[in-house]
């Protein structure tokens, strides 16, 4: 861990560097994780949408693969009650006819974490469990602390951060609007108030005391570099590990990081994230009112979704990337947690 000018962090989490390989549900799995662990990063497994079995089957995988420390992430977004999605499917019935598909009844693939995830978290016992959307209930955060695990809270606003440090979130994670996938904005919701990493990152530094994690375009040791200059104590990347062999993305998502231009959608889950555009976000526009909220626009779109991959077709689906995709490197997990510590080190010897 020599040579990095803040370790709270990654002593914290007990990494070799002050790392985090973001979870991405969708994109990454046990391959990523373990990989991200052997090149001494915090690894992590999206538990969104898995259920609590699956949570410990892939946590005990990670450990029969690489020594390392492992990050659960789950969401705690509020689960709206049944929304009126009829203006959604309304707006969706020309591709339910291309398709020849039904609308799908309402499902909800994404879950709020609950008392079996919090279960899962007791019995598979990770270093740390970063949670998107908020906190869970005082009780469930009290279970998962005497777990063993460090709790990260990700925030997108200064008052976020704040709330999360003050109700007991042991780091945080800045996420700028750069930053592929949700952004995880709980506390309001205007998306024009959104912000970039460079103007977020030292306002929360300042204003908690707990280490802070920044996240969103940080792609490369430079990267890395500014972000402790900035007061991060360690940094988070997802997109930066899509370009590498154990991502599990298609082909088309894939071809789109080098060069696609990204943006703000709602049309695959109800809530913002962000993605190069496939056919759906080219023919209906990147924001629709008549999405229903987080998560359930998804479920109408599902069944198209489904019917255009088994064509080939990707445009349906998210591709979630962010802004820093074109400066990415397709390597292993590792060798790419490796080349990252090695860049930023090397930066930050000659400034010594
Ligand atoms: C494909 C993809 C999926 C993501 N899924 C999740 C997720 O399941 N949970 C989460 O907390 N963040 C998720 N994120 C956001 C990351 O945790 C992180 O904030 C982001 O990747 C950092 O910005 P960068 O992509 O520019 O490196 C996802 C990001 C991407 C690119």
């Amino acid at each position: 861990m020599s040579g990095w000018p803040d370790t709270r962090f990654a002593a914290l989490v007990g990494s070799a560097h002050p790392i985090v390989q973001a979870p991405m549900a969708g994109a990454g799995g046990v391959d990523l994780c373990s990989g991200a662990v052997a090149g001494g990063a915090l690894g992590s497994l999206p538990c969104a949408m898995l259920g609590p079995d699956e949570v410990c089957a892939q946590a005990e995988q990670v450990r029969a693969r690489a020594a390392g420390p492992i990050n659960l992430n789950f969401f705690c977004h509020e689960a709206p009650g049944s929304a009126d999605d009829g203006a959604w499917r309304t707006l969706l019935a020309p591709y339910y006819a291309e398709f020849a598909v039904e609308a799908a009844p309402e499902g909800r693939a994404r879950r709020p974490f609950d008392e079996a995830m919090c279960e899962a978290v007791e019995a598979a016992r990770p270093e740390a469990a970063s949670f998107h959307f908020g906190l869970p209930s005082e009780a469930l955060l009290a279970r998962v602390k005497a777990a063993g695990a460090v709790v990260i809270g990700n925030a997108t606003t200064v008052d976020e951060a704040v709330w999360l440090a003050e109700r007991g979130a042991d780091a945080v994670v800045a996420q700028g609007f750069e930053a592929g996938g949700h952004i995880g904005r709980f506390l309001g919701s205007d998306p024009a108030e959104a912000m970039g990493l460079f103007a977020l990152l030292p306002q929360v530094a300042d204003a908690v005391d707990v280490p802070v994690i920044a996240a969103g375009g940080i792609a490369d040791g430079r990267g890395i570099v500014a972000a402790l200059t900035l007061g991060a104590s360690a940094v988070q990347l997802g997109t930066a590990y899509l370009h590498g062999p154990e991502s599990e993305i298609s082909a088309v998502h894939r071809a789109a990081l080098g060069g696609e231009p990204t943006r703000f959608t709602n049309l695959m889950t109800g809530g913002l994230a962000r993605g190069v555009a496939g056919r759906l976000m080219r023919e209906l526009g990147a924001i629709r009112a008549e999405a229903p909220p987080f998560p359930l626009a998804a479920a109408a779109l599902a069944p198209v979704r489904a019917a255009a991959e088994a064509r080939g077709e990707f445009g349906f689906g998210p591709m979630w990337a962010g802004q820093a995709a074109p400066l990415g490197r397709a390597l292993p997990a590792a060798e790419l947690t490796r080349v990252l510590a090695d860049q930023a080190l090397a930066i930050l010897r000659r400034e010594a």
